[in-house]
């Protein structure tokens, strides 16, 4: 097993997704102690709080899957300037019952990318706010807001080269903010 597993949470269920995308591109960008895993939300059910006492075997894989983790990478669109709502049914049914949740204290980053000028930056905006309530130390800076460009990946599925250097940027100080807060 690697020495800092990653549970990446994207937050779009289309099939051609840019934001899959994007974490699968940046994955590779990484050092190899590093391991990054998609985590599954689209099979989930709805939130109801009325379930806490009895989760779901999906819920309760997601919180493993989040449990075993030493980060997490979120990676969103935007939509109507918030997150998607697929996003934050993952987040509420990791953060229950009360005092289980699964997302305190594990590290994380954000990004997020959209064919709009302002690359998800709302929705990332939306993204930090729940992640404090969820006492979920995450990395300030530097930004991403990504906007879709035909050459933001190549034909191999890597970041292209115009956008290569900003986000291993963006990556190495992710790589360190993980490192820091699992020492
Ligand atoms: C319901 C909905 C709302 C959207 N709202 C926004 C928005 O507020 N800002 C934005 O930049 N793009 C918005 N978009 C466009 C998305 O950025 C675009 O569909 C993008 O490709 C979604 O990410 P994905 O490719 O990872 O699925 C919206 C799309 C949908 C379906």
């Amino acid at each position: 097993m690697s020495k800092y597993p990653i549970a990446v949470i994207v937050g779009s269920l289309r099939h051609d997704s840019f934001n899959r995308k994007l974490a699968n591109a940046v994955a590779k960008l990484a050092p190899a102690e590093f391991a990054f895993r998609q985590v599954q939300i689209g099979d989930l059910p709805l939130y109801n709080q009325d379930d806490d006492t009895n989760q779901a075997e999906s819920v309760k894989r997601l919180k493993n899957e989040i449990n075993g983790a030493k980060g997490l990478l979120f990676v969103t669109p935007e939509y109507n300037r918030s997150i998607p709502g697929v996003l934050k049914n993952a987040i509420d049914h990791a953060s229950r019952p009360y005092g289980h949740s699964a997302w305190t204290g594990k590290p994380a980053g954000v990004l997020g990318v959209s064919p709009g000028a302002s690359g998800t930056a709302m929705a990332q905006q939306h993204l930090r706010n729940i992640l404090a309530t969820l006492d979920v130390p995450t990395l300030g800076q530097p930004e991403a807001f990504i906007q879709m460009k035909e050459d933001l990946f190549d034909e191999f599925g890597n970041i292209g080269a115009e956008s290569r250097q900003f986000l291993q940027s963006w990556l190495d100080h992710y790589v360190a903010w993980v490192i820091k807060h699992a020492a």
